[in-house]
């Protein structure tokens, strides 16, 4: 089947995971095809400034990367985000209320996730969505043996675009969008705007959302969270190249290719670029591209808000903040938002 680049995926495939730990574990396939990388890379890499949308990221590889990041001294939010989750989990169990199905976009490392889930009344169903099949099936798995009692759906799917969810599956009840680790910071504003209308529009009218958003904070602690001195986020951003070189047949030489992470005051946000160490030429998928010394490739922005400029964006999206949780230093924020149109 093929679809116009753009258009809703559709095609969802109940696959019946064979092995004994997921037996019980249906996989709703929504994925890409493969095909997007090419696709995506080779139209980046023919642009000026060179670019990469960040979802490319998280292969397999890549996602275990981002969460080894996530244990580093200098990477703060998912620390704070937790902290967040365990200070005030009765206060957000309470706003989301009983019986909810929750669907959590980016299915992260599921620690946050079993914490609001052992927090919140009786939630219904939990749909994990997330790009990366693999990582979503193993850490559906693991879920599960610790929270037995709850339904778990994979939902394989780029949520950037709209999906769905059977109806059976959700059973009228409230539905809940879970965005953690400030995810929504990858996003310009007026994609974020887009991705927080899909949520209301898969959530409905009495939908609520549960979201993590970083805050401003000194440069120099930004720096040093997205450039660890342990280099494990140079690896997450090089993997993209081994990626490409596995998938498309490319050939960069990484080792060519250095990890720069850089806050841009004017537009509030930390940019990682993979920065060409000399005039190079690199083919990819047949194609032969040009690099000069310097020139970079920018793989991924991760933008720091302000509590107003969050509630501005939101309010552009059909939701209203009503609660704002934060940590001890102010660096993170938890917010409960409810549908307004
Ligand atoms: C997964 C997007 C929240 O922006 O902090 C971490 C990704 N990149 N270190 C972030 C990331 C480099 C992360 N998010």
């Amino acid at each position: 089947m093929s679809v116009a680049s753009g258009t809703t995926h559709i095609f969802m495939n109940f696959l019946r995971k064979a092995t004994p730990s997921m037996s019980q574990i249906a996989l709703m396939d929504c994925a890409p095809r493969s095909s997007d990388f090419r696709h995506d890379l080779l139209a980046g890499l023919s642009q000026s400034p060179k670019t990469l949308p960040c979802k490319y990221l998280y292969d397999e590889r890549g996602s275990q990367l981002f969460e080894l990041i996530c244990e580093l001294e200098e990477y703060y939010p998912t620390r704070a985000e937790i902290s967040i989750l365990q200070n005030y989990g009765a206060e957000i169990a309470d706003a989301l209320g009983s019986d909810c199905a929750v669907i959590e976009y980016g299915s992260g490392s599921g620690l946050k996730t079993e914490i609001l889930l052992e927090h919140l009344h009786a939630p219904n169903v939990y749909f994990p969505v997330d790009i990366s099949r693999e990582h979503l099936c193993s850490s559906a798995a693991a879920l599960e043996e610790k929270c037995p009692d709850i339904d778990i759906v994979p939902v394989c799917a780029d949520f950037t675009r709209d999906f769905e969810l059977p109806d059976s599956l959700v059973n009228g009840s409230r539905r809940a969008a879970y965005f953690s680790g400030s995810t929504i910071g990858n996003f310009e504003v007026g994609e974020s705007i887009e991705i927080l209308q899909g949520m209301a529009r898969l959530c409905g009218r009495d939908g609520c959302l549960l979201i993590g958003v970083d805050l401003q904070k000194d440069p120099a602690v930004l720096e040093a969270a997205y450039d660890d001195s342990e280099g494990v986020t140079r690896q997450f951003n090089q993997n993209l190249l081994h990626r490409a070189n596995a998938e498309l047949d490319a050939d960069f030489d990484v080792e060519q290719f250095q990890h720069r992470a850089i806050y841009n005051p004017q537009h509030a946000r930390i940019e990682m670029h993979l920065e060409s160490s000399c005039d190079q030429q690199v083919t990819v998928a047949g194609q032969k591209i040009n690099f000069a010394a310097g020139e970079t490739i920018h793989t991924e922005n991760s933008h720091k808000h302000t509590l107003e400029s969050f509630a501005n964006i939101a309010a552009r999206a059909g939701w209203q903040v009503k609660t704002v949780w934060t940590d001890d230093r102010q660096y993170f924020s938890v917010q409960y938002l409810t549908v307004t149109t």
